[in-house]
């Protein structure tokens, strides 16, 4: 476990980053956080204020709201950072299809702008927050990590774009950085507009599921603390630098298996309605991880039953 280090999480207030500052500051880190709030979700200020209420600002933790694509803000930082963790980004491959100038300006240029200080500041370590969304629709399954890229959305060409300046600096200025393909996140704080979020919200109320395409579509959900502990074992390795990992599940459901395990976890019957396919969607994911569990010991250790529960229990407790 990373201990006593300066670290800067970007995106920190979000979903992934929430999960990360909380476990580096329980461990004795002091964890520096830049994030505009550019997210539309406007619990991510409660849910910030709920998990730092412990710390102390300036002591244990420092939250500067600034966007990443004003490098006057990078600059403007003092400290000696050992590690970042890059996961600021404008997320959500349908948003990125309406809304392609400004994800590609927002995604693209931050990424350049954390590379470019990284290396000025001596860091030793980044880890780059990519996505599976690169791949494209796959040609074969599981997708290992030289599998073709075929983006089929800007937010996914963004991710690729930013993996290719991360090979770019590893290779011409030596900058140690790693980038991690994450496949479909879940668990307790997960975005509003998650599917898992979204099914688990109807259910709970009673509402109708509305299902993009046949329900056929294949997801490789994966739990918020696996993909915690592979960011976490990503920094910690020197030889991770200069490489590329898938970080998921491997296990993969369908949409219709993941929805009969959320009507059987309530306990309610099942009330749902398919719409046609949302561009954008691919329709498998399902990651090859052999890599990260040889180099990482990345190892997933919560399956959808176990993962879909406890998310489905903080929907309830927390949400109502
Ligand atoms: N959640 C997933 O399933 C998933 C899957 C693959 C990849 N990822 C990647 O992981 C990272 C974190 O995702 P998340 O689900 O926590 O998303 P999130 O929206 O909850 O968090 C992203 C945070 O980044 C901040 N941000 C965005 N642009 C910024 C900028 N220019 N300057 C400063 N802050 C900025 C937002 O305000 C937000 O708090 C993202 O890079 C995302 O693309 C997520």
């Amino acid at each position: 476990m990373i201990k006593n280090k300066n670290i800067l999480i970007t995106g920190g207030v979000g979903f992934i980053g929430s999960h990360l500052f909380e476990k580096l500051i329980e461990n004795d880190n002091y964890v520096l956080i830049v994030d505009n709030f550019s997210s539309p979700y406007s619990e991510n200020d409660t849910i910030f204020s709920d998990i730092t209420k412990n710390y102390e600002i300036k002591k244990d933790f420092e939250l500067i709201k600034g966007n990443l694509v004003d490098n006057s803000i990078l600059m403007s930082i003092d400290y000696d950072i050992d590690i970042i963790f890059h996961l600021a980004a404008i997320p959500g491959v349908r948003y990125s299809i309406k809304n392609a100038g400004e994800v590609t300006n927002n995604n693209i240029i931050s990424t350049v702008n954390i590379f470019e200080n990284a290396l000025k500041k001596g860091v030793k370590k980044v880890v780059f927050a990519s996505s599976s969304s690169v791949y494209g629709n796959p040609v074969y399954t599981p997708v290992d990590e030289d599998h073709p890229k075929s983006p089929i959305s800007p937010y996914a060409v963004s991710k690729l774009s930013c993996e290719l300046y991360a090979d770019y600096y590893f290779r011409e200025f030596q900058l140690p950085v790693t980038s991690l393909r994450f496949y479909t996140v879940y668990g307790p704080r997960g975005r509003p507009d998650m599917a898992i979020r979204i099914f688990i919200n109807n259910v709970m109320h009673d509402k109708t599921l509305n299902i993009f395409g046949d329900g056929e579509q294949i997801r490789d959900f994966t739990y918020i603390s696996d993909i915690i502990d592979g960011l976490i074992q990503a920094a910690e390795k020197s030889k991770s630098s200069g490489e590329i990992f898938n970080l998921g599940c491997s296990n993969p459901v369908t949409l219709n298996q993941l929805i009969d395990k959320t009507y059987e976890i309530a306990k309610k019957p099942k009330n749902v309605r398919y719409l046609e396919k949302q561009k954008g969607d691919v329709k498998v994911t399902h990651s090859n991880i052999e890599k990260a569990k040889k180099m990482l010991q990345f190892e997933p250790k919560v399956n959808i039953d176990e993962g879909l529960r406890k998310t489905y229990d903080w929907q309830l407790t927390t949400l109502k």
